[in-house]
C-alpha cells in the first residue's frame, strides 16, 4: 500500500517482512563492461553473478510467502487423481469462479493450446495488444494473424489517460465487419497489457468488448497474468468501483472471459500456470490435449509442490497488499523520474517502470535499437539488469525485413515483495546520471540473430565501441561502483 507521510510525502510501504534473504553483489565498473560485452549486449545472456538489482522480468521470480511455503511441505505426489490438484481447483472456482480448470507448465503452454484448439491457418485474432510469446502461437501455432484494436492513446508514452490498455471497440465492429465472424476464433484482452508498460484497462471497457463478442458470438479470452494489478487500478481508477474490493473486481473480470489462462509465475508467485472455464464445450475441446503437450490431468506440466503453492497464491493475489505491492513501487519510482525530467512511461501501470528510449536516447535511429542500447547503457552504469522492449523483441517479417516496434521502452520490472524503497532509489540515481550522459550511448547492431523470439539469444555488438567510453567515463566520476 501507499503510506502518506506527515510531510505530505507519500511512500510505498511493505505490509510484509522479510524472513529470509539472498546475497546480491555490485561488480565494479569494469566487470560489467565485460559482462555486458560477454552478453552480446543482451541482458537476457548475464549471468545473475554480475547482476545487482534484477529487474528483467516480475515473472518466476517474485517472494513467496510463508503459506506458500508450507503448502508445498504438505503435498499429495499422485500420477493422477491427486487432492492437491483439487485444492487448487477449489482456490480456482472460489477466486475467479470457474468451474473446469487445468494447469500448464506456464502461461505460454495456455496459449498454445488455445491457439491449436481454437485457430485455423488465415484467421485473424484481435487483440488489445499482443505479448511475445501470444503473437508467436496465434501466428506459428495457429497459422493466423494477431491483430492490435488498442486505442490511439495507447502509444502516447506521456500520457495521463488511466486506461491506455483499453480495446478500440468502433475498431473491433470494424474489424469483425472486414473479416467475418467466421475468421475471427476469438478476441483477447490482457490484463495489463505488457508491451505498452503494463496499462490496464476498464471494467466498462472490457463490458463493451464482451457485449460485441457476444453480439457477433465470439468467444472472449482474457490474459490474466496481471489480472490483480488490473483489478486493483480499477479500484483506483474507475468510478463506481472505488469501494469494491480487488477480490470483487477479479470475479467481476472473470465472468466477462469465455475462456481465461494465466501465467501463474506473476500473480500467484509460483512456476506454473492454468487456463480455466465455465463452458463444458471449450473445456471439452482444449483438455484432451492437455496430456499431449503438458501433463496429465491433475497436474498438467507443473509438480505438486508448485500447485500446491498456487493454490495458496491464488488465495493470495486478491489481498489488496499483495495485488498492490508492485503498483504502488512503481508508481513512486515512476513519478521521481518524471520530476527529474526523465522521459518514463506514464502513467504509471502495475508491470515495471518503463524508459521511453525513444526520448532517452533520441539519436539514436529504431534500426540501431535505442531501447537494447538503453538497457545494456543501463546495466553498464548501475549493475541494473532491465529488459528490451521494442524492435529487439519484434519479430522479422515474412520476408526477413525489420518490423519496428510502435514503442521503444526500456523496462525495469518490480517483482513482487523482493527490493526495498532504497532500492528504487539507487536505481533513480543511477537513471539520473545516465541520462545526463546520453550522449555517449549509441546503437546496436547484430552479430548473431536467430530465427524466432530473438530477444532471448541475440547477440550484439556496440557501434563505435560506445561501452567502453561509458564504462571510463563512469569510473572517472564514481568511481568503480
Ligand atoms: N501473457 C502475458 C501478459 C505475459 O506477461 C506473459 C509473460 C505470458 C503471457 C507468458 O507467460 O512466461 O509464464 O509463459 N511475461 C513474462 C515477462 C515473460 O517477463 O513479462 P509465461
Amino acid at each position: 500500500m501507499s503510506m502518506k507521510l506527515s510531510n505530505g510525502k507519500e511512500i510505498p510501504i511493505e505490509m510484509h517482512k522479510t524472513r529470509m534473504i539472498q546475497k546480491i553483489t555490485l561488480q565494479p565498473v569494469e566487470r560489467r563492461l565485460k559482462a555486458m560485452e560477454e552478453a552480446g549486449y543482451n541482458t537476457f545472456q548475464l549471468k545473475t553473478k554480475d547482476v545487482f538489482l534484477d529487474m528483467l522480468t516480475d515473472s518466476g521470480v517474485n517472494a513467496m510467502s510463508d503459506n506458500q511455503f508450507a503448502a508445498m511441505m504438505k503435498v499429495d505426489d499422485a500420477y493422477a487423481g491427486s487432492m492437491t490438484f483439487y485444492d487448487f481447483a477449489d482456490s480456482v472456482k472460489d477466486v475467479l469462479g470457474y468451474k473446469y480448470v487445468m494447469n500448464v507448465h506456464q502461461g505460454r503452454a495456455a496459449e498454445h493450446l488455445i491457439a491449436k484448439v481454437f485457430e485455423k491457418p488465415g484467421d485473424v485474432v484481435p487483440t488489445n495488444y499482443h505479448f511475445t510469446t501470444t503473437k508467436v502461437h496465434i501466428e506459428v501455432t495457429g497459422g493466423g494473424t494477431c491483430l492490435e484494436i488498442y486505442a490511439d492513446e495507447a502509444l502516447n508514452t506521456a500520457s495521463t489517460h488511466p486506461f491506455k490498455g483499453n480495446m478500440d471497440t468502433q475498431k473491433l465492429r470494424n474489424t469483425i465487419k472486414k473479416y467475418g465472424r467466421a475468421k475471427i476464433p476469438f478476441v483477447r484482452m490482457e490484463a495489463t497489457t505488457n508491451l505498452l508498460g503494463g496499462q490496464p484497462f476498464s471494467m466498462k471497457n472490457l463490458k463493451e468488448v464482451k457485449a460485441i463478442c457476444v453480439e457477433h458470438r465470439i468467444p472472449l479470452v482474457i490474459d490474466g497474468s496481471l489480472i490483480c494489478e488490473n483489478a486493483y487500478l480499477i479500484r483506483q481508477r474507475e468510478k463506481g468501483y472505488e469501494d469494491k474490493t480487488v477480490a470483487e473486481i477479479v470475479k467481476e473480470m472473470c465472468s466477462l472471459a469465455d475462456v481465461y489462462y494465466m501465467s501463474g509465475r506473476k500473480n500467484t508467485c509460483v512456476r506454473g500456470g492454468c487456463l480455466a472455464t465455465n463452458s463444458k464445450k471449450y473445456f471439452g475441446m482444449i483438455s484432451p490435449w492437455l496430456p499431449v503437450y503438458e501433463g496429465f490431468y491433475t497436474y498438467g506440466g507443473m509438480s505438486q509442490r508448485e500447485v500446491a503453492a498456487m493454490a495458496v497464491g491464488m488465495q493470495e493475489m486478491v489481498d489488496p497488499d499483495v495485488a498492490g505491492c508492485s503498483v504502488e513501487q512503481i508508481k513512486y519510482f515512476v513519478n521521481k523520474l518524471c520530476e527529474a525530467g526523465i522521459p518514463a512511461l506514464t502513467p504509471p501501470g502495475g508491470l515495471a517502470c518503463h524508459l521511453d528510449a525513444r526520448k532517452f536516447v533520441p539519436h539514436i535511429p529504431q534500426s540501431e535499437y535505442p531501447a537494447g542500447a538503453l538497457t545494456a547503457a543501463l546495466y553498464i552504469a548501475s549493475g541494473i539488469r532491465a529488459m528490451e522492449r521494442g524492435s529487439i523483441s519484434m519479430e522479422r517479417d515474412k520476408d526477413g525485413k525489420e518490423v519496428y516496434a510502435d514503442l521503444e521502452l526500456s523496462r525495469l520490472a518490480l517483482p513482487r515483495r523482493v527490493y526495498s524503497v532504497s532500492h528504487i532509489e539507487y536505481a533513480i540515481d543511477r537513471i539520473q546520471w545516465l541520462y545526463k550522459h546520453r550522449d555517449l550511448i549509441k546503437g546496436l547492431k547484430f552479430v548473431f540473430e536467430p530465427p524466432v523470439l530473438r530477444f532471448f539469444i541475440g547477440k550484439l555488438e556496440a557501434l563505435d565501441n560506445w561501452g567502453q567510453d561509458l564504462a571510463e567515463v563512469f569510473k572517472k566520476e564514481m568511481g568503480d561502483r
